[in-house]
């Protein structure tokens, strides 16, 4: 594993020519400028180093400011502002001011810029891809790849916009109608996790704007460099002033969470990320009873039945639990394999895992990338010491590489049924190998968790697939796939993984539903 500096210096903003700004303004630009150039982007001017409030770029009106770290080599990538109560405050009434505009622009209208700030993100396809994995870890083919599926949110929802139908109900009224139309919501608040640095913002923010509402993004601190480039882009593509704010945020999380979630001018709120945090902004949300949806943890199943194709269901876990360095929702994180087949998965699970190259996601031929700091891999090597101490035998990996965010890619074979594993999910690169008997006892076991966003399993019996399908206490079911993300689908949880849908017809919780009873129409009968 090698991490050479990262910083590739390319060709800088042309500062020199401003003859209207001061000596220190010149100053701040160059610097921001310098900075920019050692992300080594094609466009540097994608770099932003600033929040976005009302279609300006902003300081912390104290100075504060978040250190942002690549953390496949621990330098410092550049800073953004830490900002507080009094910016969230200044972001809520630029988008509440801007969202009458904007909510009656026509629907043509912003499928238009939606598509134009779709086809920018693939203009720039190359530097989105390099900035995720600068600041999330991912390697440069996932990052591209979360770029793509970015980008199709954009593409998604600029088609979803012109089709907010409503309907005619025929009243049992005479000399009467009933008409129901869509509205936009209002102003949105947006909370997002950094797994996902740009596709959680799109799948939110894309469905907000076609919808006609006005946002404040929060993205998170480990990764608010793609955000800022996303708003950038929009603001090329024509979304008005206000339209998008984005608000970084580090110490004052707390109370800019809760401005976001009580103000009354946010009419709803949707937030990616852990359970707990969920259940308190929510809670926070109750208080004017707005309008939320929630992503929440999973604790994905993915079981192996002894009639399927091994061979498919190996690769399958491998980029099901593997994916982000298994720091996605959706990952697989209980591996349960019928007892018949379970010696052959194993090793051959063991021998793919074993053959990763971990590294910096920039270099050629790297696999898997780093955590995204060194405290997410306290909690892989606490799961892996609580199943080995019940018994569980490590195949492959199973430690941390010390003073980096790294952790082996890890294989455990015979989990007890108790282990901590089973019951939260790892989020990180630990596949966890349980036996099972028969159909009814795995079913059980997969249903017994508070959670439920996705799950998955592997069989070529027609009726199996069925019955499980539909037994499985998830949102969402990958049958004989690990692989389900997609702009095209309701992506969501049932029990504590979360509320409403993603993506799909997802531009229905940006809207509201209104009843229009027209009577007096001087029509009889
Ligand atoms: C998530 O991990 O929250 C999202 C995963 C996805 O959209 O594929």
């Amino acid at each position: 594993m090698r991490f050479p500096s990262l910083f590739r210096l390319s060709s800088s903003l042309s500062v020199a020519r401003q003859p209207h700004l001061s000596r220190h303004a010149l100053n701040l630009l160059r610097m921001a400028s310098t900075q920019a150039s050692a992300f080594g982007l094609k466009d540097p001017s994608l770099i932003k180093f600033q929040g976005f409030i009302d279609g300006k770029w902003v300081d912390a009106k104290n100075g504060e400011k978040i250190s942002v770290t690549n953390p496949a080599t621990l330098e410092e990538l550049g800073t953004v502002p830490d900002m507080g109560l009094s910016e969230t405050k200044e972001a809520i009434d630029a988008a509440s001011r801007a969202f009458p505009a904007w909510s009656r622009t026509t629907a043509k209208h912003r499928h238009d810029i939606l598509l134009k700030f779709y086809s920018l993100m693939k203009e720039h396809h190359d530097d989105l891809g390099r900035l995720i994995t600068l600041e999330n870890g991912k390697p440069l083919a996932e990052g591209k790849g979360e770029n793509t599926y970015s980008a199709s949110f954009l593409e998604w929802f600029a088609e979803e916009a012109v089709r907010t139908y409503g309907e005619h109900i025929p009243s049992p009224i005479s000399n009467s109608r009933n008409v129901v139309i869509k509205q936009p919501i209002g102003v949105v608040s947006i909370l997002t996790p950094w797994n996902f640095p740009s596709a959680m913002i799109t799948r939110k923010m894309g469905a907000a704007l076609a919808a006609g509402c006005t946002t404040v993004i929060k993205p998170p601190p480990e990764t608010p460099f793609s955000a800022l480039a996303l708003a950038e882009l929009a603001t090329r593509a024509g979304v008005p002033d206000g339209v998008i704010n984005v608000v970084p945020t580090l110490k004052n999380v707390v109370e800019v969470g809760k401005e976001m979630c009580e103000n009354k001018m946010v009419k709803k709120v949707t937030f990616t990320g852990s359970t707990p945090v969920a259940k308190l902004l929510y809670g926070m949300a109750a208080s004017t009873l707005k309008k939320v949806s929630i992503e929440a943890g999973g604790n994905a199943p993915f079981i192996v039945f002894d009639d399927a194709n091994v061979d498919e269901a190996v690769e399958a876990a491998v980029i099901c639990k593997f994916r982000g360095s298994g720091q996605t929702c959706i990952c697989a994180n209980r591996i349960y394999v019928q007892s018949s087949i379970y010696a052959d998965f194993a090793s051959r699970l063991a021998e793919k895992v074993a053959a990763f190259k971990i590294g910096n996601g920039l270099e050629e031929g790297i696999t898997h990338g780093p955590l995204i700091h060194s405290r997410a891999a306290e909690k892989v090597a606490r799961h892996i010491d609580d199943a080995v101490a019940k018994g569980a035998q490590i195949l492959v990996g199973g430690k941390a590489i010390p003073n980096t965010s790294f952790f082996l890619p890890t294989v455990l074979s015979d989990v007890p049924i108790d282990a901590q594993i089973n019951k939260e999910e790892t989020f990180g690169p630990l596949a966890s190998l349980c036996k099972f008997e028969t159909e009814e006892e795995v079913v059980k076991l997969a249903n017994d968790s508070d959670v439920g966003l996705a799950g998955y399993f592997f069989s070529r019996d027609v009726g199996r697939v069925w019955r499980v399908a539909e037994r499985l206490e998830v949102g969402m079911v990958g049958a004989n796939t690990g692989a389900i993300s997609q702009a095209v689908i309701p992506f969501g949880g049932v029990k504590e993984s979360g509320i409403g849908r993603e993506g799909g017809h997802g531009i229905e919780e940006y809207m509201n539903t209104k009843l229009i009873v027209f009577g007096g129409l001087g029509m009889h009968g």
